[in-house]
């Protein structure tokens, strides 16, 4: 078994009156990719963003390499994590701005930020756009910008909530397909958020099923759905008409 990278214990997280989450255990191991499903309103969001250190549970630890975060470490932490969400969240100047921007802020120096988004944006397929404002983009290619930023930090865990959702199925599997190489390509440790079961197997085997708040199943997709994985879907079939 791998090193494990992240890991919460005990994470109690309420709103109102009602609690959100109620997770015993869950972690990350170095080079995985897990995928963390469950129907709208299980806590998914939540459960990431509190991975990620962008919110403080309400009891519990989430330890990073070791070390429980604080309100010492938890900046340091997070400089060494990247999110992407649903909507791309992009800052209104070019491409290229926005996959330089977080570097720009982490002090890297320009000749290596440079390096980092001439090399993202051609991986992603969107070098031709790298001066195109970002409100001028589609959302597939608005979602590829994210993804470029996102890996450009070289970040040691990489949280993707939803990315695909709000994207044509021809797109979501174009990108499905390609994140599923970069990611085995690089072997960062990933925790990808969907309630779409069908896009788990071009990343992952991993998965976490999430209901009410608690982890009520993990294993490999097929210990989890008794099924067998495929990619080939009934709309993967249809589709193929776009690629002819
Ligand atoms: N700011 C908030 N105030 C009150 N309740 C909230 C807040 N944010 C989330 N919740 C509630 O917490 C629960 C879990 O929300 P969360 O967004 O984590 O679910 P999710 O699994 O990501 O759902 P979806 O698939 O729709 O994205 C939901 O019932 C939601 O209504
Ligand atoms: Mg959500």
């Amino acid at each position: 078994m791998n090193k494990i990278v992240l890991e919460a214990r005990g994470i109690q997280f309420v709103r109102g009156k009602r609690e959100i989450l109620n997770i015993g255990r869950f972690s990350l191991s170095e080079g995985e990719t897990v995928a963390l499903i469950g129907p709208n309103g299980a806590g998914k969001s939540t459960l990431l963003q509190v991975m990620a250190l962008l919110l403080k549970p309400d009891r519990g630890v989430v330890e990073f390499r070791g070390a429980p975060a604080n309100g010492k470490n938890v900046l340091a932490m997070r400089r060494r994590m990247a999110v992407v969400f649903q909507e791309s969240l992009l800052l209104n100047t070019t491409v290229a701005g926005n996959v330089a921007a977080g570097l720009k802020l982490r002090g890297i120096p320009g000749p290596e930020i440079k390096k980092r988004v001439d090399y993202w944006l051609e991986r992603l397929g969107i070098k031709h756009l790298a001066g195109r404002r970002a409100y001028q983009l589609s959302g597939g290619e608005s979602q590829r910008v994210s993804l470029a930023r996102a890996f450009a930090l070289e970040p040691e865990v990489l949280f993707l909530d939803e990315p695909f959702s709000a994207l044509d199925f021809p797109t979501r599997l174009a990108l499905l397909r390609e994140l599923g190489k970069i990611l085995r390509d690089t072997g960062v440790t990933t925790l990808f958020v969907t309630h779409d079961f069908s896009e788990v197997p071009y990343l992952t085997d991993r998965v976490a099923m999430l209901k009410n708040g608690r982890l009520v199943k993990a294993g490999t997709f097929e210990e989890v759905f008794q099924i067998k994985p495929r990619k080939e879907t009934y709309l993967t079939s249809l589709y193929r008409i776009f690629e002819e």
